[in-house]
């Protein structure tokens, strides 16, 4: 992360594009809608719940979700917060789609990490950490339901540091706990924010102090829990790390807000941290060149396509990341994989109120492109350069089954489903080389059951999944020749996926080790970059 660059056009410099990562149950729907309530985006809270309701209606797969109490969707929206426009990328909470929350941190420049006071650091969160990490986005850390029992402030900060190896810099401190939660102080500000129990969605009243000498503070607090206050800051002071700009922008230090979203409390100064501190966007890599976020010239890349958001159309929108420039609607862009022109005439910006047409973005957006299955994953739109953004990976599942339809005759049909998925990003499909059917892949074994049900509902097609006799994948790259005297002598593994790569499929880590070993002129690889 550069910091000290040419200063970006305004529009561009007061983005902040991020997402949020937590464990289910954290808190990140409430934390969600709160942004949205101060971000102006919606005038009341429950509206985002009552919304996804709705809209799960619509569509059996969302009631799917819905039954389930998961994220498996994700979707960005778009709004302002004083200086800034936000934008907050929603990432699936459950690991079995974490190829998706991959994705969409590619999209990124920064992450809000919830935390449970009660529980720390849960398995989702580190995992979802650990990517964040791969990538050194920069993470802010929110400590919730300190309304609720929790645990005491230096023992979570501790385990963070600890579990996840990031040193962590408090940037405001809970005043009790619990029934006797009353606020916290604000670290980087001197302030004291006090939670207003009585209404939910009201933001904390802020007292201006001088510091924690500050006569003024014993109107607010009541004197025990004020000593225990100027006990413990002292001690964190001592022993924690301060709040340091360039070791939060490279990822090494997180600032933590201890509050309640439930109560508004501690969100809206989470929010003021991301915009004074949180990336503006930043420069992205292609194979090529570094994209830098002030290019004149438009560019972004395509980093989730979700089918049928509008049922009422069959259409298909592709999420871009804009990567520099400043775009305007109606504007015609290249699309790099097909080198054919798009005039993009209908982009989305997602208004957390609804979808709207966007008439301008800039670097550092999110904007919906529908299309009928033109954009891919990984794909690039330029003004016309040949540009091949790096760094979007499709990982090697780790689950396969047989797919076949329950009525023989629709064989075409559950193809054409397939391909769509696959090429949603929503599942790998593999047609081996001998006999007939397609063998399907995933991360987490939920998403073969949304898969049969997406089959179902939106190709009319019941399908069945069956155990396959193979358990790993990989793709295989080297010369041509070699792949094809290779998948002579092993037609029963070989297959293809769906851009027509060469793959091979096996049950043992055995045979891959062997492959590896005996074929120095192949390439086996777990990963492949979407282009
Ligand atoms: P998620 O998206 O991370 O899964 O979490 P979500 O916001 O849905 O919150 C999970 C539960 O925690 C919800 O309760 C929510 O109301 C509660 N919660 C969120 N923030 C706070 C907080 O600051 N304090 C307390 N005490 N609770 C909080 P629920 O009973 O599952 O749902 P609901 O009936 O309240 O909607």
């Amino acid at each position: 992360m550069l910091d000290n660059r040419a200063p970006l056009p305004t529009e561009i410099a007061r983005r902040r594009t991020f997402a949020i990562i937590s464990h289910p149950d954290a808190g990140k729907t409430t934390l969600t809608e709160k942004f949205l309530l101060f971000g102006g985006a919606i005038q009341m809270a429950g509206q985002v719940r009552a919304k996804g309701e709705a809209r799960r209606t619509r569509s059996d797969f969302m009631k799917m979700e819905q039954e389930r109490g998961i994220s498996v969707s994700a979707s960005a929206m778009s709004f302002d917060f004083g200086d800034y426009r936000f934008n907050l990328v929603d990432t699936p909470g459950h690991s079995d789609f974490s190829e998706d929350t991959y994705r969409t941190l590619t999209a990124v420049d920064a992450a809000i990490m919830v935390i449970d006071g009660a529980k720390g650091v849960e398995s989702q969160t580190r995992k979802l950490f650990e990517v964040c990490r791969l990538r050194d986005l920069p993470i802010l850390t929110f400590c919730n339901k300190m309304d609720r029992e929790s645990r005491d402030t230096f023992e979570i900060i501790d385990e963070i540091q600890e579990n996840l190896a990031i040193d962590v810099a408090p940037a405001s401190w809970p005043i009790g706990m619990g029934r006797e939660f009353i606020g916290a102080y604000d670290l980087l500000h001197d302030r004291l924010e006090i939670m207003d129990r009585a209404d939910r969605n009201k933001v904390a009243e802020t007292v201006q102090i001088t510091g924690l000498d500050d006569p003024k503070l014993a109107d607010h607090i009541p004197a025990a829990q004020l000593a225990t206050l100027r006990e413990e800051v002292a001690m964190a002071r001592e022993l924690l790390p301060a709040f340091d700009r360039k070791s939060f922008r490279e990822g090494h230090l997180t600032p933590i807000w201890f509050g309640s979203a439930i109560n508004s409390f501690g969100v809206r100064e989470l929010m003021t941290g991301m915009g004074e501190h949180g990336p503006e966007p930043q420069p992205q890599n292609a194979a090529e060149r570094e994209i830098a976020p002030e290019e004149a010239s438009v560019t972004g890349f395509v980093f989730k396509v979700q089918a049928n958001m509008d049922p009422k159309h069959r259409d298909r929108v592709a999420f871009v990341r804009l990567a520099s420039g400043h775009f305007e609607r109606g504007m015609k862009l290249t699309h790099v994989r097909t080198k054919k022109p798009m005039a993009v005439s209908n982009p989305v910006l997602f208004l957390a109120s609804d979808r709207a047409l966007a008439d301008e973005a800039w670097a550092g957006d999110i904007i919906g492109i529908p299309n009928h299955g033109q954009l891919r994953i990984g794909d690039a739109l330029t003004e016309g350069e040949a540009l091949r953004f790096t760094g979007i990976p499709s990982f090697a599942p780790e689950l396969l089954q047989t797919v076949r339809a329950g009525d023989p005759m629709k064989a075409k049909h559950l193809e054409k489903a397939l391909m769509q998925f696959a090429e949603e990003g929503a599942a790998k499909v593999f047609k081996p080389m001998l006999g007939s059917g397609f063998i399907v892949g995933v991360v987490g074994a939920l998403q073969f059951e949304v898969l049969a049900s997406r089959i179902e509902q939106e190709y009319g097609l019941p399908v069945r999944f069956e155990g396959s006799q193979f358990t790993s994948a990989r793709w295989l790259s080297g010369d041509k020749d070699a792949i094809d005297r290779f998948a002579q002598v092993n037609k029963g593994h070989m297959a293809t996926d769906h851009d027509g790569d060469p793959v091979f499929l096996t049950r043992l880590q055995w045979d891959i080790d062997r492959v590896v070993r005996d074929h120095p002129e192949l390439k086996l690889t777990a990963t492949k970059e979407m282009m």
